[in-house]
């Protein structure tokens, strides 16, 4: 049996003939361990009343966006943030496209909008409704947001037609959403992150920094370790709380940064350089405060190391992901680090006046990514960091596994040579 104990799952019933299939998916669900709360759409109620999945789910179902005996007045929030997963089973064609626009006008959609959780669906429709462009628009953007498609099913349909749209069957459902709780796609795996600025002294109380704030380093570390990894992080001076289970290791400077990722990236088979690190230091450090007497102050800088352009000198099996803030020409500017630093992966984001407009970038909670490697590309859309964490974990995992295998037979075909 797949083990789901303490899990909670946010079960949402949308308007489909298999509704009724949603009380099996409940009971194998708590059968698992998994406390289960369901949410019902104005169309599941025509199928389905919301007394059976009461009795089922051992809680009150809900069901209206505007609930006044919600603490705060927001059941959508606390629903949200009650959640370890949502689980749509059935999905109709019609949700999916509520999903896919992100509308709000259901308790159930806007549960959806307000949570960082995994969002799995199980869609069921007739065969010609999941065939139709439109919903197979809305499933491939569901799917590179990141939502789990289970199913559908091919079979007879309760209407009469053969073909694909049937709702899967709950044990398929069960393991697939046990699946997202279990061993992880980097299981096993060291990963060693680096986020945040840095700091390079110009005297004992002042430096040159930047607007990093290590969420998004953080964000990334988190979803690492929820993926199963080991998780080294390097951190630049930044406000935040260490995620659980993750080995944080504080440093200040640039030439601090370097000596930490050297020490701990050799036991790493993924490196991910989120910081933004200062391309330049002071030549010189001054012991005392610098006093105040010229009009014009000039400081000498001089370069730092490369820190991921030195890591994937050295470390040449190392799977090295970069990061790239720019202003303007995001992907020439992108694809020349990916080059120049002959990393496998870069991710870009928008910082500066333009980024301001949506996400905003350093500091924000939000941001929006265009990732690149050789020969392909995927952009990951405007969400919090939390979700793009997950979102680009998953595609470096991906990304991972093939690059093992073709340097692992790369290497078979050399020591075959060898011989
Ligand atoms: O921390 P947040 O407020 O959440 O903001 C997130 C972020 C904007 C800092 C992050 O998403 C980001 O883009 N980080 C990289 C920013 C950056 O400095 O990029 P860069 O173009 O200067 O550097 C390119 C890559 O080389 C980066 O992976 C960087 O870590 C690495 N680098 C740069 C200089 C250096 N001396 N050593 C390095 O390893």
């Amino acid at each position: 049996m797949q083990h789901l104990t303490n899990k909670r799952v946010l079960l949402g019933v949308t308007g489909s003939i298999a509704a009724y299939k949603a009380a099996d998916v409940i009971r194998r669900l708590r059968d698992a361990g998994a406390e289960v709360k369901v949410v019902m759409t104005d169309g599941a109620k025509a199928f389905v009343t919301p007394l059976t999945f009461q009795a089922l789910s051992a809680s009150p179902v809900y069901e209206n966006l505007l609930d006044k005996e919600a603490e705060a007045a927001m059941g959508h929030i606390e629903l949200a943030r009650w959640a370890d997963v949502i689980l749509i089973a059935p999905a109709s064609a019609n949700s999916l496209a509520s999903l896919a626009q992100g509308r709000a006008d259901e308790l159930l959609n806007a549960i959806c909008l307000a949570s960082d959780v995994p969002l799995a669906v199980a869609p069921a429709m007739n065969k010609h409704m999941w065939a139709d462009p439109a919903t197979q628009d809305n499933v491939r953007l569901l799917a590179q947001r990141g939502v789990l498609f289970i199913g559908p099913d091919s079979g007879e349909q309760a209407c009469g037609d053969i073909g694909e749209g049937r709702m899967i069957d709950s044990e398929t459902i069960i393991s697939r959403i046990a699946e997202l709780f279990s061993v992880g796609s980097l299981s096993g795996l060291t990963v060693v992150i680096t986020a945040g600025p840095t700091r390079e002294a110009l005297d004992p109380v002042r430096y040159l920094s930047n607007h990093s704030s290590g969420k998004m380093g953080y964000a990334i570390a988190e979803a690492a370790v929820e993926a199963g990894a080991k998780v080294i992080l390097v951190s630049g001076p930044v406000s935040l709380e260490s995620p659980d289970r993750v080995q944080r290791i504080n440093v200040e400077s640039a030439a601090d940064m370097e000596a930490v990722v050297k020490e701990q990236v050799g036991a790493a088979d993924i490196f991910v350089a989120t910081a933004a690190v200062a391309d330049y230091r002071p030549v010189t450090v001054q012991q005392d405060k610098i006093k105040k007497k010229e009009e014009r102050l000039t400081i000498e800088l001089e370069k730092n190391t490369d820190i991921l352009a030195t890591v994937k000198a050295e470390y040449t099996k190392t799977f090295c992901v970069g990061f790239a803030a720019e202003t303007q020409n995001v992907e020439t500017y992108a694809r020349t680090k990916l080059e120049q630093k002959n990393i496998e992966m870069i991710v870009a984001n928008l910082v500066g006046p333009l980024a301001k407009k949506t996400a905003g970038t350093f500091n924000s909670d939000l941001n929006e990514l265009n990732v690149y490697w050789q020969g392909g590309e995927v952009k990951l859309e405007l969400a919090s960091k939390t979700k793009l964490a997950r979102q680009l974990i998953a595609l470096i995992s991906q990304r991972f596994s093939l690059y093992k295998t073709n340097t692992d037979n790369k290497n078979n075909i050399i020591s075959l040579k060898s011989h």
